[in-house]
């Protein structure tokens, strides 16, 4: 995702099996909270759609939960990974 010619944020998404993975979603620090990242969910929603998928699905750490909870995405599992720490899977369930 670009703004005016600079990178700003960055998304990958990887089809799995019964779901649309993000594996990486990033917005680059002093760009926060200006939209970028529900841009990025919500273009990620758009595909899923288009692909016919029903559910999209993600591992995030701690701080993030309200970020991606704003956009309905629940949390299915909680663990502790030696190296990102205190993690979590979310999904969130597209309507047929
Ligand atoms: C988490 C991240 C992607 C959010 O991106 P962003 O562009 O700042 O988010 P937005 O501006 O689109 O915010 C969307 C909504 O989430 C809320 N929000 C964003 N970050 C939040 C946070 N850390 N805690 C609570 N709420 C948050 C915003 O207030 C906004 O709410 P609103 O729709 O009611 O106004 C960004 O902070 C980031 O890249 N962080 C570092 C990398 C990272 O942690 N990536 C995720 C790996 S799990």
């Amino acid at each position: 995702m670009e703004d005016k010619g600079k990178i700003v944020g960055v998304l990958c998404i990887q089809k799995q099996t019964d779901s649309l993975h993000i594996s990486r979603l990033g917005v680059r620090k002093g760009h926060w909270r200006k939209g970028y990242g529900k841009e990025l969910l919500k273009f990620t929603i758009s595909e899923a759609r288009e692909r016919g998928t029903q559910k999209i699905s993600l591992e995030r750490e701690t701080e993030n939960v309200e970020f991606y909870e704003g956009l309905g995405f629940k949390t299915t599992r909680e663990y502790h990974d030696p190296h990102w720490g205190n993690s979590a899977t979310m999904e969130l369930s597209l309507p047929i």
